[in-house]
């Protein structure tokens, strides 16, 4: 039997980011993490089956799409920053599932580095939040950030939809195999006035579920009238 998704979101433009960011130290190594982008590329799939017009920004993965959905590849946390802010433009809402590297190289070398002394030193500065830019560039944007905790899950996740001015914050537990490279995931959903969990099932049930709570959270602003 065939189920299909009600198109919830029919008519909507809908943005995720996806996977982790890639940054260059030289020209043959990078700094990264352990997102494999699974997730998010579910999510991608579930507001595509829920109707949206999808646009995954996706950092360095394997992973396929539906070809309905337009697909932007980035490595940098740079990159996937401009390529947000284009897409966001022109669209209702976002969904940030990337696993953005917080720091990148100061000084990226041109040539490969050379082993030398016993210690090598890198400088790293800071990347742009792109939730935040976002928030400032976008006021209206319907706002959906994650967060990946290894201790005092709500707090840092109220935390986070407070600072980055979020509408709906998705938390999951990492580190000793959860969540990341891995095929299921649980969630705890929060937003100011609420919270749902989503319990632990497949990345794209999962998926299925927070678009369903993504929808339900979009139409309450609607008629609540706030922006
Ligand atoms: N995020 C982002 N830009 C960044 C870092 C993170 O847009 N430079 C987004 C992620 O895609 C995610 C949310 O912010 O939706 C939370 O990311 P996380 O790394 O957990 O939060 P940080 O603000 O980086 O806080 P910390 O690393 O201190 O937990």
């Amino acid at each position: 039997m065939i189920v299909r998704a009600q198109p919830i979101l029919k008519g909507l433009r809908a943005v995720v980011t996806a996977g982790p960011t890639r940054e260059p130290i030289d020209p043959v190594r990078f700094i990264s993490n352990r997102s494999s982008g699974k997730q998010g590329f579910a999510v991608a799939e579930a507001l595509h089956a829920a109707g949206a017009e999808v646009t995954l920004i996706a950092g360095p993965s394997a992973l396929a799409v539906h070809g309905d959905i337009t697909r932007v590849d980035v490595e940098t946390a740079q990159q996937m920053l401009d390529a947000s802010m284009q897409a966001a433009a022109h669209a209702d809402l976002l969904v940030a599932a990337a696993a953005v590297a917080d720091y990148r190289v100061d000084t990226v070398a041109r040539q490969k580095i050379k082993k030398s002394g016993d210690t090598l030193t890198l400088q790293l500065v800071k990347n742009p939040d792109i939730l935040v830019a976002l928030r400032q560039q976008f006021p209206a944007l319907f706002l959906v950030g994650f967060a990946a905790e290894t201790e005092k899950l709500e707090e840092h996740a109220r935390g986070k939809l407070a600072r980055k001015g979020l509408d709906l914050i998705a938390a999951n537990w990492v580190g000793a195999g959860k969540a990341f490279d891995v095929d299921d995931n649980a969630l705890s959903v929060f937003w100011a006035d609420g919270q749902q969990e989503i319990a632990s099932a497949s990345k794209a049930e999962v998926a299925q579920q927070l678009v369903q709570l993504i929808a339900q959270r979009w139409q309450a602003r609607a008629t609540q009238g706030v922006t």
